[in-house]
């Protein structure tokens, strides 16, 4: 481990003459001891040059999620010179605010964490400044005048995917010529107060408000889950017969609305009952957008690990980093999935 208090040259000139010794045999010790203590040295040196990252991951409540931790799991290896401390939060803001004090009191090198809500990270992040650990959000953003709590941010734009999901519904309904016709449309929100949540509500709510005729009956958070999705969709079938159009801010959720849905005698899709927009995009939501289920998908990358070791590999060497860093996402549709599902791993 790179610590922060190095061991003093003293100290490693007497382990180098002390393996010395053993080596030629001065010593009291056979030489199989001699190599067992030199190889012991060596990964301990090794250690040393590691460069220390605690891992804050707000949690495992999407498929979209368990990639993304995949993803900086397989990029902060020991190959690559890294020791990963990481720790799952379980959607709860007080589980990454005590991971991040454990990280600041373990010395690492760094701190990259994805926050769970945008606010409410003041304190925390002001004592990992105070300790000179550099702070790299991932993923998600904060919400914070004070810009000097974290280094750099790597993630997706979530007011962008809002933007994008309005603008192909405004397409579609041209193209289908119901441009015109008051359109009803429900939305399972994530998370409450997650930059994910808050960015794709107010991206899609950008579009939908040059049109006097989108009518939003309803929009309530599902949390990103599956089970919720499924159980606020449930509602919203009782409350209203007349949903044109659902907008479902992440996969799991649309799995768990399709449940509902089936339950209902409700169907989705090109030549469904109900208009289906969802986002994340993972192998199985693409599959549905093949089959013509979900309309459109706007995908939402968690492939992030690598840009956050390439922004730690910056720091490292001195260059300069911006502030932001957005990691490239397209639109899935049935026109252009077949191009993409083959090479989705997750
Ligand atoms: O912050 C990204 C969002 O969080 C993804 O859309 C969702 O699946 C996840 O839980």
């Amino acid at each position: 481990m790179r610590m922060r208090s190095k061991p003093s040259i003293l100290m490693k000139a007497a382990s180098v003459f002390l393996v010395l010794l053993l080596a030629t045999g001065c010593g009291a010790f056979d030489s199989g001891v001699a190599k067992e203590y030199a190889a012991g040295n060596a990964e301990a040196e090794d250690e040393e040059e590691l460069i220390t990252v605690g891992f804050s991951q707000l949690g495992s409540e999407s498929v979209w999620r368990s990639a993304n931790t995949e993803s900086v799991k397989n990029a902060f290896t020991r190959q690559n010179g890294f020791l990963l401390e990481f720790n799952n939060a379980r959607q709860k803001q007080e589980n990454q605010i005590k991971a991040i004090r454990g990280f600041i009191s373990q010395r690492v090198d760094y701190i990259v964490f994805s926050p769970v809500t945008e606010t409410g990270w003041e304190t925390v992040l002001q004592e990992a400044r105070s300790a000179g650990i550099p702070v790299i959000l991932v993923d998600r953003k904060i919400s914070s005048p004070n810009e000097n709590l974290y280094t750099t941010w790597v993630g997706t734009d979530a007011r962008a995917e809002g933007e994008k999901a309005g603008l192909w519904l405004e397409q579609y309904l041209v193209g289908k010529n119901i441009s015109s016709k008051p359109i009803n449309i429900v939305v399972l929100q994530g998370t409450t107060g997650s930059s994910a949540q808050l960015g794709r509500t107010m991206g899609f709510d950008s579009i939908a408000d040059r049109h006097g005729n989108w009518n939003i009956l309803a929009q309530q958070s599902a949390d990103f889950t599956a089970a919720k999705g499924k159980e606020v969709m449930s509602e919203f079938l009782k409350k209203y017969d007349d949903i044109d159009v659902v907008i479902s801010q992440n996969d799991d959720m649309t799995f768990g609305a399709l449940d509902a849905m089936k339950e209902a005698g409700v169907t989705s899709g090109e030549n469904g009952d109900i208009i289906l927009i969802s986002f994340d995009a993972v192998h199985e939501a693409l599959e549905l957008v093949q089959q013509g289920i979900i309309n459109v998908d706007v995908e939402c990358n968690p492939d992030q690990g690598e840009y956050i070791m390439d922004v730690i590999r910056r720091i490292e060497r001195g260059e300069h980093v911006e502030k932001e860093n957005v990691v490239e996402e397209h639109v899935f549709t049935k026109d252009n999935v077949n191009e993409y599902i083959d090479s989705r791993t997750y």
